[in-house]
């Protein structure tokens, strides 16, 4: 779907939109003549302007009728989060509407560019859709919307939304596609070769190590899970050099299991579909390096994606079998679904190593135990620094990918010592995310600032919302994106 602003409604067939804010209908005096019919229409369909809601009916045009649909935008919320709920819904609405075209104009509302330019990203966002293997669908299933026209916005908005969030955009739709993907389609060496066609001439620098780069770096834990596989493992590095020469950069690592069968402990059947986005926290990583390049971030970051696939061959790790990690730990692997924790251990001890980071923040689908406490509405947020632990937050509320911190204490690490080595991959059943937080402490060297988000219960959603369809939510880039604007490049 292609966005335009433009200074006036154009001529010809469309489906027009008009925002109205609570009591605030300033925008249907534009109706002229039809306003009384429209306004009659509102009531009987019981629309009050709440956010979210949306009104459709009928209005004559040119000797023709014409869709108007009068969404609600509020007047609680916060401009930019109405703006992306108006954007979403619109196109919720109308995208299989059989609609080609629509116009909405924001005229009646008193919206800044940002919040103008956020109701397109909103709708580009909403209409994003990945139909690849569907080679049967029927015309009425199929995407009609092809153009949304934005008119009454502020003059700058148009360059906000090319310049400050059609990156994010296209960052988000990478990180979608590497989610939707089947794992007999992405896995670990397609994963970097699907990242690398996107980013080229992106200005990003692409560094990949196969297996036995990693059998030499000592990398024991992540390759312990990956040698279950036919499918060699792969650490895809990503590097943005956009701030001052010789500053520290800050590192994101993604855990990238392109399917987690669980290996030796194996999953039951039921829902083991799901495992193929079990590389969401790699996806956004991946995702958030396009968007920040594309958008010429002034900062200077490093992604790292540990990539494999937990199988469950001849060759697989067994419950009980000991593993050393590059940082010289001994790790007992107790159950072998407890997969992530082995390969981000490895993954952070390498940037770690070879990078200095400043501060590493990791994203991984690590646990089900998170989804139990947050459901589908938070992410958790995991890390002892109470400062990082505050711009994460804010970073989430401003990009709408939700956060809320759990905690970490010393009782909890006790949990996975082991009385063969220097600690086992799992802890007791309770507080089996904090556990897993702990875990991945343990990696973290000295003075480095470092968070945990685990995503498990974010990076696919089983229902629509204002800025997705159901399937791949693309969560994680715009946090990181935000954090990287109002945390780092503001430094
Ligand atoms: N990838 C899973 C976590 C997961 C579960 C993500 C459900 C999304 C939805 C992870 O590798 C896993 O299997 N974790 C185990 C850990 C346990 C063995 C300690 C879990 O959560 O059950
Ligand atoms: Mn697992
Ligand atoms: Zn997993």
């Amino acid at each position: 779907m292609k966005i335009r602003f433009a200074d006036s409604r154009p001529s010809g067939d469309f489906a027009l939109v008009l925002p109205v804010s609570g009591k605030n209908r300033i925008a249907l005096d534009s109706l002229g003549a039809d306003r009384s019919a429209v306004d009659a229409a509102l009531k009987s369909q019981r629309f009050e302007g709440d956010s979210g809601s949306a009104a459709e009916l009928f209005i004559p045009a040119d000797g023709g009728v014409r869709r108007l649909i009068v969404v609600g935008t509020g007047d609680g919320t916060g401009p930019s989060e109405a703006a992306e709920k108006l954007g979403g819904a619109l196109v919720g609405r109308l995208l299989t509407s059989g609609e080609k075209q629509a116009v909405l104009d924001l005229s009646g509302l008193n919206y800044d560019a940002d919040s103008a330019a956020r109701v397109a990203l909103a709708a580009a966002l909403r209409a994003w859709r990945y139909d690849r293997y569907r080679t049967k669908l029927k015309d009425k299933q199929k995407p009609t919307l092809t153009e949304l026209t934005i008119v009454g916005a502020p003059a700058d908005s148009a360059g906000i939304w090319e310049k400050r969030w059609k990156p994010v955009y296209e960052g988000v739709g990478l990180t979608r596609e590497l989610v939707t993907e089947p794992a007999n389609i992405i896995y670990p060496e397609t994963f970097v070769e699907r990242v690398q066609a996107a980013v080229k001439g992106s200005g990003l620098e692409v560094e990949v190590l196969d297996g036995a780069a990693m059998k030499k770096l000592g990398m024991g834990a992540l390759l312990g899970v990956a040698q279950g596989s036919v499918r060699d493992g792969r650490l895809l590095i990503l590097r943005w050099n956009g701030g001052k020469d010789g500053d520290a950069p800050v590192a994101f690592v993604g855990k990238g299991v392109t399917f987690d069968t669980g290996g030796i402990s194996i999953k039951p059947a039921a829902g083991m579909e799901a495992m193929k986005w079990d590389m969401g926290g790699a996806g956004a990583v991946a995702g958030a390096m396009l968007a920040l390049a594309k958008r010429k971030a002034k900062a200077n970051i490093v992604a790292i994606c540990g990539l494999v696939e937990n199988m469950p061959d001849g060759n697989a790790q067994r419950p009980g079998d000991v593993v050393t990690s590059m940082s010289g730990q001994t790790i007992e692997v107790i159950n072998t679904d407890a997969e992530g924790r082995l390969v981000l251990a490895d993954a952070i001890t390498y940037v770690q190593r070879n990078y200095k980071p400043k501060i590493v923040v990791d994203l991984a689908t690590l646990t089900g135990a998170i989804v139990i406490s947050l459901g589908h509405e938070f992410g958790g947020l995991f890390t002892p620094d109470d400062d990082l632990a505050n711009q994460l937050l804010d970073a989430s509320k401003s990009s709408g990918d939700k956060l809320w911190r759990q905690p970490m204490a010393e009782s909890f690490d006790k949990l996975i010592d082991s009385p063969i080595a220097d600690m086992k991959n799992v802890g007791p059943r309770e507080g089996g995310s904090i556990t897993a937080a702990q875990f991945i402490h343990r990696f973290v060297e000295n003075g480095t600032r470092w968070a945990h988000l685990d995503i498990a219960g974010m990076a696919w959603s089983d229902k629509p919302n204002s800025t997705y369809d159901k399937g791949a939510t693309g969560y994680g880039v715009r946090l990181i994106d935000r954090f990287v604007e109002a945390s780092v490049e503001a430094r």
